[in-house]
């Protein structure tokens, strides 16, 4: 006979893993040919330092909460669940629809996840993974059985268009996964960091409590965007590199074992950087920061989905997740798919 509490431990030490995916990129396409029409900038500058050729832009008429909502449908729609079997939804996003309420519940709605539980996270780029890592634990303690993670960014409304160290770097989009229990494989490992001292460096620094908005802030363009991207690029490789390693070091696995890479698609220089520190050949590793630009939280999940689709990541392969935001904060996480 199985007692209450043997129930409970088998519970607790449930696998999580991803059972559904969904992704949702705007029509709209702004190309570096474009952005030279409007900043001082070229095709030729933005290929070079950063890879990317082209990002999406977000309709007048759509939200965050839109982007995230049609992809959601797509990652309910392959997991075959109803919006109705979601318990759990946590949205991570630094470009929500309004301070409050969190996003997630205006996509709750949009939905039909009438019985879910929401809340936003705030993790910038590495966003996906600690929404991954959190609904991980729900699933573990056996409180959840279907948990909605989504990564979204509609980051054209927040950045400066005259200013053109940041406005060539970011695009719109959103991605989702359910995560579920599941027998084997799943989530097997993960490890999260931060450094609060670095939060200077990159940051939207009007409309929060320390820097109310005003016609000062506005003027002065301080709700936008800023970023000392030199100093972030050099952390940014150091951390990643390090976080992928932990990860892989608490899985038990060496970096042969992977079999996919699925970084943050921040720059081309970044990931050719992070991953030769890792090492995995170039070949394991999934790239599209060429079409869509820095789409912060959206990043990873958006890039798993397509390197899935893509048949790059495979039943039985061993995927490594990894990035890096403002904060600073980074996350890394082994998947066995
Ligand atoms: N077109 C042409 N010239 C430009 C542009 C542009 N779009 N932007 C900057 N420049 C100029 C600068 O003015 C500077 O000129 P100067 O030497 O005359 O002063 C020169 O190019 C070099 O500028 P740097 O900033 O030193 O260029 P760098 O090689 O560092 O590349 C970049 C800049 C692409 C932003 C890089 O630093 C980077 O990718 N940083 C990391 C960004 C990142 O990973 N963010 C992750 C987190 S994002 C989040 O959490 C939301």
């Amino acid at each position: 006979m199985v007692t209450k509490k043997a129930q409970y431990i088998k519970k607790q030490v449930r696998k999580a893993g991803i059972i559904g995916l969904g992704s949702y990129l705007p029509k709209k396409v702004l190309t570096n040919a474009d952005l030279e029409k409007m900043v001082d900038t070229s095709h030729e500058w933005i290929m070079t330092r950063t890879g990317i050729a082209e990002r999406r832009i977000a309709d007048p008429k759509e939200v965050t909460s839109d982007l995230a909502a049609h992809a959601a449908k797509q990652a309910l729609r392959s997991a075959k669940l109803a919006p109705e079997d979601v318990e759990l939804i946590i949205l991570a996003t630094i470009t929500p629809d309004m301070q409050f309420p969190a996003t997630s519940c205006f996509v709750q709605t949009k939905i039909g996840a009438a019985n879910a539980a929401c809340f936003d996270i705030n993790a910038a780029c590495s966003g996906f993974i600690h929404g991954l890592v959190i609904a991980q634990q729900f699933i573990a303690s056996g409180t959840y059985d279907n948990v909605l993670v989504i990564g979204v960014e509609l980051l054209s409304r927040f950045v400066d268009w005259k200013d053109r160290s940041t406005c060539v770097l970011f695009g719109d989009g959103a991605g989702a996964a359910v995560v579920a229990p599941v027998k084997s494989g799943g989530i097997i490992s993960s490890y999260l960091g931060a450094d609060g001292n670095k939060s200077d460096l990159l940051m939207f620094p009007a409309g929060g409590s320390r820097m109310p908005a005003s016609h000062k802030t506005v003027s002065e363009g301080m709700h936008y965007l800023k970023m000392q991207g030199n100093d972030v690029f050099k952390y940014a490789v150091r951390v990643m590199a390090d976080a992928a390693h932990k990860a892989m070091k608490r899985a038990g696995l060496a970096p042969k074992d992977i079999d996919c890479v699925i970084p943050h698609q921040a720059n081309i220089r970044i990931i050719e950087a992070v991953i030769q520190r890792v090492g995995v050949p170039m070949e394991k590793v999934f790239v599209n920061v060429d079409r869509y630009g820095n789409m912060s939280a959206a990043s990873a999940i958006v890039a798993l989905c397509e390197a899935v689709n893509e048949g790059r990541v495979k039943k039985g392969d061993t995927v490594l997740l990894v990035a890096f935001g403002s904060g600073f904060v980074w996350g890394s996480c082994i998947i066995k798919w």
